[in-house]
């Protein structure tokens, strides 16, 4: 038995002919839980195609299970990724796709604005915070990876590596202060 069998040994729906997947896959509530619980927020993923955003502040929104992300375009040669949610009360920032005038990500509940960059704009109140709960606002919530290529990777994990298409380091480290949770 090799290595990857081992490891692969107590998978529910293992394949074991490569012509074939076990038809459970797609429709299991376990299988759907671990891969899930272990697979999604582990793995780089599509988030979509460069064309989707030609234009410097086009964004789309990036959904997997119960996370969602936007995929913004930061620059002509630079896309970044955002948790959906405002760090102020989590309001989702944006739905869909398409372009974040003024280069401004704005929060729809009590005005907080960030630049395209990630960089906060406009912290309604800031004076009543605290400064470390001032800088948690310095970013709607994300990592990013630069990509030059037709598509956009994203990762939703706190153990990501680099995308291999780029040397940012993209999730894990804005990832890790939000407790591992999704972005780019
Ligand atoms: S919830 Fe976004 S500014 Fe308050």
């Amino acid at each position: 038995m090799t290595q990857l069998d081992e490891r692969t040994a107590t998978v529910p729906f293992a394949v074991t002919d490569p012509w074939w997947i076990d038809r459970e896959r797609y429709y299991d509530r376990t299988f759907f839980e671990l891969e899930r619980d272990r697979l999604w927020n582990s793995v780089w993923q599509m988030a979509c195609r460069l064309e989707e955003i030609p234009a410097v502040g086009d964004y789309v929104e990036y959904t997997i299970c119960d996370q969602s992300v936007l995929v913004v375009r930061t620059g002509p040669e630079q896309i970044k990724g955002y948790y959906n949610a405002c760090r102020h009360r989590a309001t989702q920032l944006a739905l869909g796709c398409g372009s974040f005038r003024g280069g401004q990500i704005v929060c729809p509940f009590h005005g907080w604005r960030w630049n395209i960059d990630g960089s906060p704009s406009f912290i309604y109140g800031a004076e009543g915070f605290a400064a470390a709960s001032s800088n948690a606002a310095s970013t709607p919530g994300a990592g990013a990876c630069s990509s030059t290529s037709t598509a956009t990777p994203a990762h939703c994990g706190r153990r990501s590596s680099p995308c291999r298409r780029c040397s940012t380091p993209s999730a894990s480290t804005a990832c890790g202060s939000t407790g591992g949770r999704p972005c780019v």
